[in-house]
């Protein structure tokens, strides 16, 4: 995984108690939030539409997922044990295909995960899917080249980090925490790799179906993904401290320090 792969679980399914039932419904989504989200540390539900008893079933679903999730993590990396943030949970009701957003949101589009309002500082997006549809259906990804040929693409373009702009947008509360060197080149990736129509179109990719039942984990800072079809998947984030990795080298933080010749936290 720390080397970019996606990690495959063709049988490791997360199953809902409550299997075809209120949970499989894309009225449960708030359209403007596109995933219900949980989070662990404080039980709180946001962006869903619903009653109280859709809400009390999902609220259950999600928390089975987020401690499952958490013990699958701890099982296969203990030693992110001591590095690790339980983050934010998804439910992601909606059809992806089909579906129109503006272009820096559209993950149908390759891009690496770098998130406006949450500043990592370097620290890894670690994150858990799983395909939960109810009917069978796959999820369809695209996975992309790997990191380091992404950066040498995009880097010459991004431009210097300007320490003043991230002062500004934490002081007035636009981000949660100082957005460092590193958040901004990581958000400027993302954004042009989403912009650039040509590289779009013509970037090798894998397409890669995970069926209904299985689950996927990867690095979503660094393997290039695009979500191109399916509906009804459950998502985990974890955070991970660059220092408990098995080879911090290997991480973005590392990577585009190493390219641009100078310290980005
Ligand atoms: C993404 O992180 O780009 C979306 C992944 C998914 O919903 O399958
Ligand atoms: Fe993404």
């Amino acid at each position: 995984m720390e080397q970019g792969k996606v990690l495959y679980f063709p049988n490791l399914a997360f199953i809902p108690e409550e299997k075809c039932g209120v949970l499989f419904s894309s009225r449960l989504a708030d359209r403007k939030a596109k995933n219900i989200s949980f989070n662990p540390a404080t039980g709180l539900l946001k962006g869903a539409l619903a009653g109280d008893h859709e809400r009390s079933r999902l609220h259950k679903m999600m928390d089975a997922f987020a401690a499952a999730a958490l013990q699958i993590i701890l099982d296969l990396c203990p030693r992110y044990a001591s590095g690790l943030e339980h983050a934010r949970a998804s439910y992601r009701p909606l059809e992806i295909a089909g579906r129109e957003y503006t272009r820096l949101k559209d993950d149908k589009l390759l891009h690496v995960d770098a998130f406006p309002s949450t500043p990592t500082r370097g620290r890894r997006i670690l994150r858990l899917f799983s395909n939960i549809n109810p009917s069978g259906r796959p999820r369809i990804w695209h996975i992309g080249e790997p990191f380091e040929s992404l950066a040498e693409k995009f880097l010459p373009s991004l431009g210097r980090p300007i320490s003043s702009a991230a002062y500004l947008l934490a002081a007035v509360g636009a981000t949660r925490g100082r957005r460092s060197a590193y958040d901004q080149l990581m958000l400027r990736l993302h954004n042009s790799a989403k912009r650039d129509a040509v590289y779009q179109a013509n970037t090798p990719y894998e397409e890669f179906a995970f069926p209904a039942g299985s689950s996927w984990i990867c690095f979503t800072d660094q393997v290039l993904h695009a979500a191109v079809a399916g509906q009804y998947a459950l998502e985990q984030t974890f955070y991970v401290d660059v220092e408990a990795m098995a080879g911090p080298k290997n991480s973005p933080l590392r990577i585009l320090e190493r390219m641009t010749k100078r310290s980005l936290s």
